[in-house]
């Protein structure tokens, strides 16, 4: 059995006043949950106060990206070993926005996923197509390709996270249908049932990413493999990220 995950992607938003205000609402609001996982992805600069602000409490700490090396003459960049010392037990790797603003390719991402695997980070790998993509019918063409190099040479995937996130969905408000979502999230778990077995692929978390609310989480989460959300905007407002963790509480 899955256990769900909420994750929150903050972005480029938040200074370490709105970061702490907002961890501590989130932690209060999840503090009687049973089940699932809540994961914070602040910006670099507050995830040390966060860490102190969610410490004893059900909500875990991610980084929204890292340097594929521990440490060297990499200026501007921050290495896993820095994360973990933050407090961080998982890291958001491949996010779109890297990849489109910063280009970031498959390889660059595969070797951050083993990178942060090396150093006991859990990698929230994130793929997906772009709207031109879906168009010209090769949606699962890219999206296979980015789970197989994204994942070459990982030997054992149950700590990694994959998050589908089409790329015409993030940040438009033009979220996926629950049948479009579901189509993709069976197609990678067959590939990773390929790559890695049945058993670890039936373990392993898909979370759908993607203008996600909590008035749209609903139908999302009730299909068979969609395993939480990766959230961006609707993750900026306690009361609207706390709706979606209610509402696949309730359901999963
Ligand atoms: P939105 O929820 O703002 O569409 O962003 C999704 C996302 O990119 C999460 O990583």
């Amino acid at each position: 059995m899955r256990t769900w995950i909420v994750a929150g992607n903050w972005k480029m938003n938040n200074t370490i006043a709105e970061a702490v205000a907002l961890a501590k609402a989130i932690k209060d609001g999840t503090a009687t949950l049973k089940r699932g996982e809540v994961i914070l992805a602040p910006p670099f600069t507050s995830l040390q106060s966060v860490s102190q602000t969610i410490n004893d409490s059900r909500v875990a700490l991610a980084a929204q990206n890292m340097h594929q090396e521990e440490k060297g003459a990499f200026t501007g960049e921050v290495s896993p070993v820095m994360l973990k010392d933050c407090g961080c037990t998982h890291v958001i790797i491949g996010h779109s926005e890297r990849r489109k603003y910063f280009h970031e390719k498959d390889a660059d991402v595969n070797l951050k996923v083993k990178k942060a695997l090396a150093c006991g980070l859990k990698p929230i790998m994130c793929v997906g197509e772009t709207e031109e993509e879906r168009e010209k019918n090769v949606t699962r063409a890219v999206v296979g390709r980015q789970v197989k190099e994204g994942l070459r040479g990982v030997e054992k995937i149950n700590n990694v996270v994959i998050a589908y996130e089409p790329v015409w969905a993030i940040g438009t408000g033009k979220v996926a249908t629950s049948a479009q979502a579901q189509e993709v999230h069976s197609f990678i778990r067959v590939i990773l049932k390929d790559l890695f077995g049945d058993g670890a692929a039936s373990n392993t978390r898909i979370l759908y990413g993607g203008s996600v609310t909590k008035d749209n989480i609903g139908e999302l989460i009730a299909m068979e493999d969609i395993d939480g959300a990766l959230v961006g905007g609707a993750s900026l407002k306690a009361d609207g990220f706390l709706g979606i963790i209610k509402n696949i509480a309730e359901k999963k």
